[in-house]
């Protein structure tokens, strides 16, 4: 009896060990091995989802409910999450109505919906990523690499934003705006997506370290002290001197005609 037993219970125990075996080799790969990966890419997907809706509430009714385009608004399919983060971070995006030229204005959403939105648009296809601040960052520039970026500025950026980074005229009543306590970050973003009449600068047409100092450029002739007077727009010496001899000349006609006047009266 005994015997037959231990028989029985032995027979039952192997298929339960080796049940026992699988679900602890479940566990064991479950704790170990993709737990870091899994949770990143649910992060992923959620904020992807999440983006998903926000862009359905705030900006399908021109993008289109995929982002695919409407006689509204164009596709957003590869312009990736930098063009999403400089349009709704300086409030451009959504627009109020369609119209001419977006201004900025109050920016709407938060910093997380932003990111949310830029995760579900550059879901959509591959384009410019939002910049790691070493990308952007002035600091650390020297002076000279200061002076490279005000050449590059001129050349590449002043025939439409004026030499000191205010805004200029374009045609068809459009502008450029000024430059001025525009984000360092959105500097960049604007540079690389290029929005509206802006052409995209690349990689290849102006490195992360030129665009770097472009910005400190920027920064620099921002912050510098006002010394008073009167601004002339910083146009150049020809424009300048235009201006101030104007004025010489409207002075000197007040003069002359009040020795006119004067040498009729004493006639
Ligand atoms: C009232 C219509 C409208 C709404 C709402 C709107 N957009 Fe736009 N969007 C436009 C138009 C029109 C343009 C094209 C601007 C231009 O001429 O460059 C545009 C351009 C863009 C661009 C630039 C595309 C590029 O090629 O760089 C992005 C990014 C964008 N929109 C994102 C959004 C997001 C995100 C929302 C919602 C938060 C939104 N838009 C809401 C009409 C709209
Ligand atoms: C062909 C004309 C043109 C050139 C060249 C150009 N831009 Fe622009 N830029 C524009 C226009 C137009 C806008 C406004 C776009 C909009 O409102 O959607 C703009 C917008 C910007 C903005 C966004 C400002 C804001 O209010 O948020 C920045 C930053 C900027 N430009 C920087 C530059 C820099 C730096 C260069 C040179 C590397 C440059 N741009 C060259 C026309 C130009």
């Amino acid at each position: 009896m005994r015997f037959l037993s231990a028989k029985r219970r032995h027979r039952a125990a192997r298929p339960l060990l080796l049940i026992m075996a699988l679900f602890l080799l479940g566990v064991v790969y479950a704790g170990f091995a993709p737990a870091g990966k899994s949770n990143a890419d649910q992060t992923n997907t959620t904020a992807v989802q999440a983006g998903k809706e926000l862009f359905a509430v705030g900006c399908s009714s021109c993008h289109g409910l995929n982002a695919e385009g409407t006689s509204q608004g164009p596709s957003l399919v590869g312009v990736g999450a930098a063009a999403v983060d400089f349009q709704v971070g300086t409030g451009r995006m959504p627009m109020a109505a369609p119209g001419q030229q977006f201004p900025r204005k109050d920016n709407t959403y938060t910093d997380a919906e932003i990111e949310q939105l830029a995760a579900y648009v550059s879901s959509l296809g591959p384009g410019p990523g939002i910049p790691a601040p070493e990308a952007y960052s002035p600091d650390g520039l020297t002076e000279r690499e200061i002076a490279i970026g005000g050449e590059l500025f001129r050349t590449n950026c002043s025939a439409c934003h004026n030499v000191e980074g205010l805004s200029g005229a374009l045609p068809n009543g459009r502008h450029a705006p000024t430059l001025k306590g525009v984000d360092n970050k959105h500097i960049y973003e604007a540079l690389r997506t290029g929005p509206q009449q802006m052409p995209v600068f690349s990689k290849q047409s102006l490195t992360d370290d030129e665009v770097r100092s472009i910005i400190g450029y920027l920064n620099n002739i921002h912050n510098e002290p006002n010394h008073g007077g009167w601004s002339l727009g910083g146009l150049g010496p020809v424009q300048d001197g235009f201006w101030v001899f104007f004025g010489g000349i409207a002075v000197l006609i007040i003069f002359a005609t009040w020795i006119a006047s004067k040498g009729a009266r004493a006639k």
